[in-house]
């Protein structure tokens, strides 16, 4: 039997409970579907941290090279410094893998009601595909004399040709597939350097795509457009930040931030993806038991597909969708289930 290797990362706060609900749900989806799931759980994340001053081992990406996935919660406690857990777990993760592609759907689905009014299932359905290693991530900067009244601080942002071009790549092929429509969100009217040259290496790309359709979209005129009229985008093809801000929009316009998934995803296969949803560690609600776990379930159905186990990832999110049409909802969706309860229901109906 095909048996896939899984680094399981929880993380802190929430992670503790959606990353398992998560792991249920997947093993009953590979027991249905004829292949196996070997999970070994790393104890990292912020909470770690207090205990051994790093988020993860010195050779914490040794470890993980060798899995053919990664499944992830988030990483942060409202007691460690928050500059930290990008730097020493997810970005280092993300870069030190070369997965240059973070996958966000953002997709309304059946058995629940978008924010926006009369806005139907079929008019929101589209994907953010972010940028995931360059861009105003890179952390390329210095703060200098902070305590002095000519304090100064700088972040500079940084594009390649090369980070550019992939991604695009990706986005068209991934266009290809689906509506035929890339929206690439941009801000080169201000930022005159860094997002003129994205821009146009963007539109070399789209010139060797001829069947798909491109344009571009100024962020602001973007988030306004995720609201009034998200049927426009199929493919948004955006950088590192802008990408992390409107993805959050777009948990937002499917009903909850809990409901996002997402992958951060090396295409050549070179190392192993990871799978995570798109919300972070949720402090406020942690421990109670109530946490949606939807977008961690769904990010492990992604993870499935990109282990090329479609059917398997397919089924999962159609019990995702007949659970909360049958009305089980946590407390997010105006529901009263529990993550436990929920869970159990997506798991019957695979
Ligand atoms: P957050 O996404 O954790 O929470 C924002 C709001 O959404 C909270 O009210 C929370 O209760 C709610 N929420 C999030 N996930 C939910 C779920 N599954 N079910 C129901 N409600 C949910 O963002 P916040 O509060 O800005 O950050 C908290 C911590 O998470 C920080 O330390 C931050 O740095 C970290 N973080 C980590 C990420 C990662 O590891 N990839 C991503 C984003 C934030
Ligand atoms: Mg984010």
């Amino acid at each position: 039997m095909k048996t896939y290797k899984i680094a399981v990362v929880y993380g802190d706060g929430v992670g503790h409970e959606i990353v398992p609900a998560g792991m249920k749900v997947l093993d009953r989806a590979a027991q249905k579907h004829g292949f196996k799931l070997k999970y070994d759980i790393y104890p990292w994340g912020a909470g770690y941290y207090k205990e051994h001053g790093d988020f993860m081992p010195v050779n914490g990406l040794d470890i993980l090279k060798d899995y053919d996935a990664i499944y992830f919660g988030a990483v942060g406690l409202p007691d460690v410094d928050d500059t930290l857990p990008a730097m020493m777990y997810t970005f280092k993760v993300r870069t030190g893998f070369a997965q240059y592609v973070n996958y966000r759907p953002v997709k309304l689905l059946k058995g629940v009601e978008s924010p926006l009014r009369n806005k139907r299932h079929e008019d929101i359905d589209f994907v953010v595909i972010r940028e995931n290693n360059e861009g105003e991530f890179v952390q390329n900067g210095k703060v200098l004399r902070p305590e002095s009244p000519e304090g100064v601080a700088t972040d500079t942002s940084m594009f390649t040709r090369k980070g550019i071009e992939r991604i695009a790549h990706y986005s068209f092929k991934l266009a290809q597939g689906r509506r035929k429509k890339v929206t690439n969100v941009t801000k080169s009217n201000t930022l005159i350097h860094s997002l003129a040259y994205w821009d146009r290496v963007i539109g070399e790309v789209a010139a060797q795509y001829p069947d798909v359709e491109y344009r571009k979209m100024y962020v602001d005129n973007a988030a306004a457009s995720f609201v009034m009229r998200p049927e426009i985008f199929d493919v948004v093809l955006t950088t590192n930040m802008i990408g992390d801000i409107l993805s959050d929009l777009g948990g937002a316009i499917m009903g909850s931030l809990g409901l996002g998934p997402s992958g951060n995803i090396n295409p050549e296969g070179d190392f192993p993806s990871m799978f995570e949803p798109i919300h972070g560690s949720a402090p406020d609600i942690a421990g109670k038991g109530i946490a949606n776990p939807i977008g961690s379930i769904w990010s492990g159905a992604i993870m499935l597909e990109t282990l090329g186990e479609n059917e398997g990832g397919t089924t999962i999110i159609n019990a995702i969708e007949k659970t909360l049409e049958s009305g089980i909802k946590t407390m997010d969706l105006g529901g009263s289930a529990t993550t436990a309860e929920i869970t159990e229901s997506i798991m019957n109906y695979l």
